[in-house]
């Protein structure tokens, strides 16, 4: 679906090894550039070239390797894929989101600056730019749509999650440097960010590099727990067996 206008590759970003395992299986072709304590898998996927990259977790991570996407493999555009934890009791774990608008939770330079405006950037809400949000939107919809869940999860990971059909959401997303994971971090993201749909650890440090070089970015999660005192219940078993597969699905339909 997206426009070859280069022969530029795409970067490809996951936090964690399982969450591009799936990804990484698909590739033709595939060279390992390591670069800056990380491996940089550089192929072919759906006939696309890409360069593959675990970025580890938080946002000084994701945006160093960002970084070295942009700078040392010239990518046209980047694509993070991952898990975020809902902050909405009408989001549930296995749906998808597509991030719309993105914000550092953890950013504060008051009083300099407003709470939660990047500072000398004068920003607060990164957008993704519309034509990956049509492309990015078409993608996932015809996954939710497609979604035969008993062809891609097993009747025992459905049970164990409680997943039934996954919806589909778009809008905004927020970042920080922790793992949410109880009832009153929950609540407080939820009163200082009503619009929030999930919140993770990496969307809005890749957002914030791409504004600053331009490079147009798609960033979607999967919902693995509810950002609460069980979230780390189950998650490495969520990411392997469920968000590893949705990515797959996901960025095959996207390049496509
Ligand atoms: N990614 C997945 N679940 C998360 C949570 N609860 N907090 C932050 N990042 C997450």
């Amino acid at each position: 679906m997206l426009t070859e206008v280069s022969s530029a590759p795409i970067g490809i970003l996951g936090a964690m090894k399982e969450e591009v395992a799936g990804l990484l299986a698909c590739m033709e072709s595939v060279r390992e550039v390591h670069v800056g304590m990380r491996t940089f898998y550089c192929g072919r996927l759906m006939n696309r070239e890409v360069v593959l990259v675990i970025s580890r977790i938080g946002k000084v991570a994701a945006a160093s390797t960002v970084s070295a996407l942009i700078h040392q493999f010239q990518v046209s555009e980047v694509i993070f894929t991952g898990v975020a934890g809902s902050l909405r009791p009408e989001v549930k774990v296995g749906d998808i989101v597509l991030a719309k608008r993105l914000l550092q939770h953890d950013m504060d330079a008051s009083p300099l600056m407003p709470r939660f405006e990047i500072p000398l950037l004068d920003i607060t809400w990164f957008l993704t730019p519309d034509l990956q949000m049509q492309q990015a939107e078409k993608a996932l919809q015809d996954v939710i749509n497609d979604a035969d869940h008993h062809r891609l999860l097993t009747d025992e990971v459905l049970q164990r999650f409680q997943m039934t059909q996954p919806s589909f959401w778009i809008g905004d997303v927020i970042s920080g440097d922790q793992f949410v994971s109880s009832h009153s971090q929950k609540k407080e993201l939820q009163q200082l960010h009503p619009t929030a749909l999930c919140v993770e650890m990496e969307g809005a440090a890749v957002a914030q590099i791409c504004y600053e070089y331009q490079i147009p970015f798609t960033i979607i999660r999967t919902i693995s727990d509810n950002a609460d005192d069980h979230s780390e219940f189950d998650f490495p078993l969520f990411i392997k067996e469920v968000a590893s597969r949705y990515s797959v699905e996901a960025i095959r339909r996207l390049l496509a």
